[in-house]
């Protein structure tokens, strides 16, 4: 085989090093060539009402003092455009600023920048009325039910999407939690603790929950609700009792049908079933093992460490002793390893109902047949 090679028409040894830095230097030129083409041909040069715009709010000097005091720049940079959807489809300014024509501008009443906000995000309605109408239902959205303050305090499109850089949709959970970190900083700074958001935020694990998997997007319920708290164990049950997902981190999904079986689950499903809107104190999952900082069982801070677990109990159990930790078998099955006690009564109990089961349906059954042979006899 080496033979072939050597005597192979390409090239001789001595002289392939040149042969190769003639083709890289070639391969250079073109692919540099191809790059200025290929870019020129993919930044959007902006039409020509736009580029008018942009004489002026090009400069990144450009700003304007509102009333209160806010600074607002007036900036539009050639980056932020470049990554709108907007743009990319051939909506230009004056899709969203439809008053704007040319300078000067027509005089605003807006006192401060959030007003400002406030007041020109109403433009989304014009092609989104369905997410538009989905954020001001005061009576499934929590961010529209918020008393005073109203809009000035709460999430409006362009907390979440911006305006001049808004992308299309990609499946980013980083950035879609500290979308709503940005103001829940609070609840942020726990979940990026919590095993889920720690997995999120350190490995880019897509597997875990981020804030919108349990609160919607558009449409946030109000969580401090009965309905939710009852319906909350099926938010975890979703990944929880998913065998294939759990056996990815050596963690059981049994949790959630133990759940439900246990006195917590059953009290709880009734509560779902039959009166949904009133409030029932007996356990979810996430009293045991909290919300936003949910932690490994093994970490020390978790509520449902063995070292925690008993201040967790006595939460709603205030006279539990230490004992009480003990009935706790909630999320395994009875085994002889782990609870050989409980495991034998069971056997026992197994084995002894269906005798007694059996023993009453052979007496049954002799009586019905002791009682026919009793009527034939007597028709004789
Ligand atoms: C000659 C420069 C110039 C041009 C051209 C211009 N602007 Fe402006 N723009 C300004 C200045 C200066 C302000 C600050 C407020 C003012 O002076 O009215 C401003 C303010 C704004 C504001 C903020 C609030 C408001 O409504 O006043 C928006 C939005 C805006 N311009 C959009 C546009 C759009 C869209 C276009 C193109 C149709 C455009 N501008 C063209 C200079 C310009
Ligand atoms: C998808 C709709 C949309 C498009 C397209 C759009 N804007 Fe805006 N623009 C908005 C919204 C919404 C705001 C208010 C942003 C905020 O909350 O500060 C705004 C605000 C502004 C402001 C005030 C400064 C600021 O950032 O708040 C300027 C100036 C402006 N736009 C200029 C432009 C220019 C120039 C173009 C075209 C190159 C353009 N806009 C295209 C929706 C849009
Ligand atoms: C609290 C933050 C937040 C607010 C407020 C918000 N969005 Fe969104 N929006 C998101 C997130 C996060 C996604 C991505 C959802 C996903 O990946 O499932 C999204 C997705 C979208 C999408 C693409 C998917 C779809 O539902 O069609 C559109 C369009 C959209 N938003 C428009 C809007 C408009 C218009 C408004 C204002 C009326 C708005 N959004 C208000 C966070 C928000
Ligand atoms: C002139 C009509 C128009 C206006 C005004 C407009 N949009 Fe859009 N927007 C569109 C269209 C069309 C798309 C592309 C939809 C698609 O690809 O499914 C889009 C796409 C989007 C997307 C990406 C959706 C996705 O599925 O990836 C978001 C987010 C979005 N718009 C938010 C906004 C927000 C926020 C505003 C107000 C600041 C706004 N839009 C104003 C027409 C508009
Ligand atoms: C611009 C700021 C802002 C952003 C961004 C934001 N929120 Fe909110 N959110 C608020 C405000 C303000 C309230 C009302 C809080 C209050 O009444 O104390 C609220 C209330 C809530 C509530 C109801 C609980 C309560 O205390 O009233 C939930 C749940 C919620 N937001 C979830 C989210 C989720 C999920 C996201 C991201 C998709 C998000 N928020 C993004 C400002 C924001
Ligand atoms: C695994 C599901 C889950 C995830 C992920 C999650 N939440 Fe929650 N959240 C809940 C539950 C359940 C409640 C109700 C808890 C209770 O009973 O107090 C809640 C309550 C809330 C509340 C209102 C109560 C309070 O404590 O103020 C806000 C606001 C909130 N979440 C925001 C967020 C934000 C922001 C994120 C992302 C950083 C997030 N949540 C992630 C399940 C979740
Ligand atoms: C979107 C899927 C998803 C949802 C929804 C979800 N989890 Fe998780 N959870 C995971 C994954 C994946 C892990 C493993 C993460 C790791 O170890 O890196 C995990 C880990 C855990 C752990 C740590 C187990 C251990 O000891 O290692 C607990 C406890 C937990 N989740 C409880 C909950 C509770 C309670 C809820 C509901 C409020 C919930 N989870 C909702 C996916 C989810
Ligand atoms: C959020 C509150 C709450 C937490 C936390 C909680 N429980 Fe309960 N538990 C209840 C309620 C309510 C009942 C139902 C009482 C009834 O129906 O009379 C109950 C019932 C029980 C019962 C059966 C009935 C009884 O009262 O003896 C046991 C056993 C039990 N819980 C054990 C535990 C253990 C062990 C823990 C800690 C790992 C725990 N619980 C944590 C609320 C809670
Ligand atoms: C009464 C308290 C309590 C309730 C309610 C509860 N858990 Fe647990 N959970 C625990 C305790 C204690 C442990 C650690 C010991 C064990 O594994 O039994 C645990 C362990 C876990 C683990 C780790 C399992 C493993 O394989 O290591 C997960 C995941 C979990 N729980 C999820 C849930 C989910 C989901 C729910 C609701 C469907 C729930 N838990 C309800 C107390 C509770």
């Amino acid at each position: 085989m080496a033979s072939l090679r050597n005597d192979s028409p390409v090239a001789t040894p001595a002289l392939r090093p040149w042969i190769l830095l003639c083709a890289a230097i070639l391969a250079l030129g073109l692919a540099g060539v191809w790059a200025t083409r290929s870019a020129q041909a993919q930044t959007p040069q902006p039409p020509p009402a736009d580029q008018a715009c942009l004489s002026c709010h090009g400069n990144p000097n450009l700003s304007m003092t509102l009333p209160n005091g806010d600074k607002l720049s007036l900036y539009i940079s050639a980056g932020a455009l470049n990554q709108s959807v907007h743009m990319s489809l051939g909506f230009g300014c004056q899709s969203c600023h439809p008053t704007l024509t040319g300078y000067p501008h027509p005089a605003i009443p807006y006192g401060s920048a959030r007003e400002l906000s406030v007041a020109f995000y109403q433009t989304c309605q014009k092609c989104h009325s369905a997410n538009y109408d989905q954020t001001r239902d005061t009576l499934h959205n929590v961010h529209a039910q918020i008393g005073a303050g109203g809009e000035v305090k709460t999430a409006i499109c362009t907390d979440c999407h911006h305006a001049h850089d808004i992308r299309k949709i990609a499946n980013d959970r980083v950035r879609i939690s500290q979308t709503c970190g940005q103001c829940h900083t609070e609840i942020f700074a726990q979940y990026q603790n919590s095993v889920h958001g720690a997995a999120l935020l350190q490995e880019d694990n897509h597997d875990v929950p981020v804030c919108t998997d349990c609160h919607g997007v558009h449409s946030i319920p109000d969580p401090r609700l009965a309905q939710f708290r009852t319906a909350s164990p099926e938010l975890c049950a979703g990944c929880h009792a998913n065998a294939q997902l759990m056996s990815k981190y050596g963690l059981t999904a049994d949790v959630y049908t133990l759940y439900t079986l246990s006195w917590h689950g059953v009290d709880v499903s009734v509560y779902k079933a039959n009166w949904p809107t009133i409030w029932h104190e007996s356990a979810v999952c996430t009293d045991c093992h909290g919300v936003h900082n949910i932690r490994k069982t093994g970490d020390p801070a978790s509520t449902v460490n063995p070292a925690n677990l008993l201040a967790t109990c006595q939460k709603c159990h205030p006279t539990a002793g230490p004992n009480w930790t003990g009935s706790w078998t909630g999320h395994n099955r009875v085994s002889l390893t782990r609870t050989p006690f409980i495991f034998y009564t069971q056997a026992f109990y197994d084995v002894f109902v269906r005798l007694v089961l059996a023993a009453c349906l052979v007496y049954v059954g002799l009586q019905i047949l002791r009682a026919t042979v009793a009527r034939v006899r007597r028709s004789l």
